[in-house]
């Protein structure tokens, strides 16, 4: 077994001449892991392509769009036929056209191109992996592959070489925030585009919040009918103003549903939010006697924590919650569910008779390391992640439920900066790396505000996270030896207080998306920010402007 092996990659191999042009290199982002160049090219144009057995439908359906696309900007066809009778281990030189063929053996969501004058083999263990292969393949064609038009002057030719690609952190995220403002299925759409093109594989969906919540329930319609609409917005960061005009919005079920196949097409994973016990003033308006005083509440016009938030000390808080979560879990097959935990002020608790009869039956104590409130709110945490559980999901939250206890099998989120998360893996929770130090993309690009839209930074001080900052990000400074395993990976935050449209959420991601998808999928080593910019201006830039994306330009 282990002589076949090595026969075959050194036929497969044969294309990979010694002479490699040392200069040669990829427009690809994220940076591939291993790129070895050979001699020649091979002609894509007019090529058919062959996938073996086990590729599974979403890819057969890709490798369909590929050709499609290749047909009109080639004006040549291609077929796309099973190659089920081909043999995955045939050396590429004797193959001829582009192959794809499932190998298990590969690291999930991994693969390989070799690509020889005659022939190009793909092999990926998972769908991830041949919609990542093929994404790679696209980047390494001419611009016009993008475009929508013809391109006749391109050779349309790809260079050989081999690559072999893997990511480096299995969580490769990006958090949408759609209740400060409300953004539609074709935007959302427009977004997992975007993310699936730089191999993010997970949308971490913001559904519910102060301001509004934004996805249908049918056991509380309330809180569509009246919690995902407010009378007006804050202007700019005068606290004590709004515009008066009603704004809102909420996905339906079927929208809901076709936005989880949309982005599992594209392998990206949809991890619903729902925020609690904070951040709950969206139901509070809907159902007051969710709430420690009954109410009356409203759906706030203005940006910041409120602090009203769920009675913990009533029963019908619990019906509520779990109710909301077993519709959530119908909708979204994903492991993880956000449960948030956020930003919760504990100020209506401590004067709530009900709340502080619950405190007192639970034995609740404080001490140097949290508030008897602060364990109120880790008995919601773990009667959620129970109640979860039971149905196979985990809960995922933001950092603040580390503090006092977190039951066993719970990940957690570390927003406020770093330590967060290396306290939680030294205690042997796993982590998403989502520090504001470098995640929040709401954060403006420069500190030259007059030259940047009008963002949190204006609100609040001078947060500033420039592009280069998100490159050089090292997720796993500070860890322990031996707690990295416990980084799932890497998300950024896309908070939209000030973000009312698409044009500036995709000003704040683009470039630094796709700077942060190289920390969360390429090798630590060999970073090169030059090399990073010239293929942001003489490449990807323009794919993207294209495609109809808006961008903030280089300095
Ligand atoms: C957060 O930024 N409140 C998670
Ligand atoms: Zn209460």
């Amino acid at each position: 077994m282990f002589k076949r092996i090595i026969a075959i990659s050194i036929m497969a191999l044969a294309c990979i001449g010694a002479s490699a042009k040392k200069e040669q290199s990829l427009n690809v982002v994220p940076r591939p892991a291993k790129v070895e160049f050979g001699k020649g090219s091979f002609k894509i144009k007019g090529a058919n392509f062959n996938y073996g057995k086990n590729v599974p439908a979403e890819a057969v359906q890709a490798i369909g769009k590929l050709a499609d696309r290749l047909y009109v900007a080639t004006g040549k066809s291609s077929t796309v036929s099973s190659a089920a009778g081909t043999d995955k281990d045939s050396a590429t030189g004797k193959l001829k056209g582009v192959f794809f063929f499932c190998d298990p053996s590969l690291p999930a969501e991994g693969y390989s191109i070799e690509i020889c004058p005659k022939a190009i083999k793909v092999c990926a263990p998972d769908k991830n992996g041949f919609l990542y292969a093929l994404q790679t393949i696209r980047q390494m064609l001419p611009a016009s592959v993008y475009s929508g038009g013809t391109d006749s002057k391109s050779s349309w030719r790809l260079p050989c070489c081999r690559i072999s690609d893997a990511p480096r952190f299995s969580y490769r995220g990006l958090m949408l925030d759609c209740c400060r403002h409300f953004f539609s299925v074709d935007e959302v759409k427009k977004i997992l585009d975007l993310m699936a093109m730089y191999k993010l594989n997970t949308m971490h969906w913001h559904l519910s919040e102060d301001q509004g919540w934004r996805i249908e329930i049918s056991k509380y319609p309330k809180l569509t009918e009246i919690g995902a609409y407010r009378d007006g917005t804050q202007v700019k960061d005068d606290r004590n103003r709004h515009d008066g005009v009603r704004y809102g919005g909420y996905y339906t079920k079927e929208q809901v549903a076709e936005i989880v196949k949309y982005a599992g097409n594209l392998g990206i994973t949809i991890i619903p939010e729902i925020d609690l016990p904070g951040h709950m003033l969206g139901a509070l308006a809907a159902y007051p006697q969710l709430g420690c005083t009954g109410g009356p509440y409203s759906v706030w016009t203005r940006w910041g924590i409120s602090k009203d938030v769920l009675c913990i000390g009533k029963e019908e808080t619990f019906d509520f919650i779990f109710g909301v979560l077993d519709e959530i879990c119908e909708m979204f097959p994903s492991e993880y569910i956000h449960i948030g935990g956020d930003e919760c002020p504990k100020d209506a608790w401590k004067v709530c008779p009900r709340c502080q009869a619950r405190i007192a039956e639970l034995g609740l104590k404080s001490d140097e390391h949290a508030s008897k409130e602060q364990r109120l709110q880790n008995y919601v945490t773990s009667r959620v992640q129970a109640h979860l559980a039971a149905k196979g999901r985990k809960i995922i939250g933001w950092d603040e439920i580390l503090e006092g206890d977190l039951s066993e099998g719970a990940t957690v989120m570390s927003w406020r900066g770093t330590a967060g998360g290396i306290k939680a893996a030294k205690k042997g929770f796993d982590v998403v790396m989502t520090p504001k130090d470098y995640c929040y993309f709401d954060y403006v690009q420069s500190p030259n505000l007059d030259k940047e839209p009008w963002t949190i930074a204006g609100a609040r001080g001078k947060r500033v996270i420039p592009l280069e900052k998100v490159y050089n990000a090292d997720p796993l400074a500070g860890f322990e030896p031996g707690t990295e395993s416990h980084i799932l990976g890497v998300q950024a935050n896309m908070w939209t207080e000030f973000i009312a449209d698409n044009a500036t959420i995709e000003y704040m991601l683009i470039p630094r998306l796709l700077a942060l998808s190289e920390v969360q999928w390429s090798p630590a080593d060999g970073k090169d920010y030059d090399r990073f910019l010239k293929v942001l201006s003489g490449y990807q830039l323009p794919i993207l402007k294209d495609l109809g994306y808006n961008y903030r330009p280089l300095d």
